[in-house]
């Protein structure tokens, strides 16, 4: 047997999704194949110091998870955050970062393992911060001409110098319920469904205490069908699941409550036409935003026309044991182990791809492509 493969699995983090980390992360410690891989969890804590050894996997014990939305920690300064993993980070191979939601899950943390010439797994930075911001995100996605809700976006300082005018006016336009929802956050964290006019002000106040930047959508009622997407120039797309959402609409607490009523149904039943136009759509989405490695993404069915429209792309979906990503492949017949084989070739199939153009850039390319710009 060759040896073993010198993996990091990061997880924990600054990010509102802290928790649901912690989960993605055990289910994949889990899967890695001990024969092929060598595991090294490594952990940022809340205030985002990062940890490896026992500190890490101490983070990881069951007994220590807290609140969906601890409260908030005020981050470490700069010199120490990385101070103490400078070790462990040396000796990996690729990493896997099992982070979702603010500085996992937006280009920040693959910024730095491009810095650090680290194969990781998944997108790289501009398809992580455009797959974040649910504004950036749209606009691609108009852009590559996919359905998708009709959607207005403002500043929180648009709101502060003319919200009356602005409510009213957005209120006019999309009709309600609409939806309010921070730019750039997850897990339904901020989101707000206003049925009437006097929820406006109240909602726009509470996606503002997270981001500097809101979406505003019109709301429908929907059916909600995700598929799991994987590759990278020729990405595959599972066959679509539906989620049976519990409350109102799917937030938080239904997301992630042990006493959820959210159900998955996999696969979804749709027709064969309709499943196919989803995964094409999968497909197209995640190229808007030059995917790689991975992504899930998320569809509304509209009821009352039966249109498909996009409503999302994660780049770093969970991974729990209840997430639909791993449970897409799994009905095909493809494990969790299976499914981390593949993102960690693609991984590094995509790092020795960025070396080769980087070895290219020769002296008179550099210059020619100087002169004709
Ligand atoms: N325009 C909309 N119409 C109907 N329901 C919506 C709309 N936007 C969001 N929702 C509901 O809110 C949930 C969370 O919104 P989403 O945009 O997916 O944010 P997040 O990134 O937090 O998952 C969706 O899964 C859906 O249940
Ligand atoms: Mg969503």
């Amino acid at each position: 047997m060759g040896k073993q493969l010198a993996v990091g699995v990061i997880f924990g983090g600054r990010s509102s999704e802290h928790e649901v980390s912690l989960r993605s992360a055990a289910a994949i410690l889990a899967a890695l194949a001990p024969e092929k891989y060598r595991a090294v969890p490594i952990g940022i804590t809340r205030s985002g110091i990062w940890v490896a050894g026992d500190e890490a996997s101490e983070m990881l014990a069951p007994e220590r998870a807290g609140g969906a939305e601890a409260a908030a920690v005020a981050p470490a300064p700069p010199a120490q955050a990385l101070r103490s993993i400078a070790g462990a980070l040396g000796e990996l191979e690729v990493v896997i970062p099992a982070l979702h939601g603010t500085y996992g899950e937006d280009g920040a943390i693959q910024g730095l393992f491009e810095m650090l010439n680290l194969p990781y797994v998944g997108c790289g930075v501009l398809a992580s911060a455009a797959g974040m911001d649910k504004i950036a995100m749209k606009q691609l996605f108009r852009q590559a001409g996919l359905p998708i809700v009709e959607f207005r976006w403002l500043s929180s300082q648009d709101w502060a110098a003319q919200g009356e005018r602005l409510a009213d006016r957005i209120g006019r336009e999309l009709g309600f319920p609409l939806f309010v929802k921070p730019a750039n956050l997850g897990s339904s964290v901020g989101i707000t469904r206003v049925d009437d006019p006097s929820g406006f002000g109240p909602a726009v106040e509470l996606a503002a205490r997270y981001d500097r930047r809101l979406i505003i959508e019109k709301g429908y009622d929907v059916r909600e069908i995700e598929v799991s997407v994987i590759g990278n120039d020729q990405p595959e797309a599972s066959p679509p699941g539906e989620i049976i959402s519990g409350a109102a609409f799917y937030d938080y607490a239904d997301k992630y409550s042990p006493d959820s009523q959210s159900r998955l149904v996999i696969p979804a039943q749709l027709s064969p036409e309709q499943a196919e136009r989803i995964r094409a759509l999968a497909i197209r989405a995640f190229q808007a935003i030059d995917g790689a490695g991975l992504a899930r993404v998320d569809f509304f069915l509209l009821r009352q026309t039966n249109e498909i429209v996009v409503n999302e792309i994660n780049t770093m979906p969970g991974f729990t044991r209840i997430s639909m990503y791993p449970k897409l492949w799994e009905a095909g017949g493809r494990s969790l182990a299976t499914v981390l084989d593949q993102l960690i070739g693609l991984a590094l199939a995509r790092h020795a791809e960025k070396a080769r153009l980087a070895r290219q850039l020769a002296p008179e390319t550099a210059c020619g492509v100087g002169v004709s710009s």
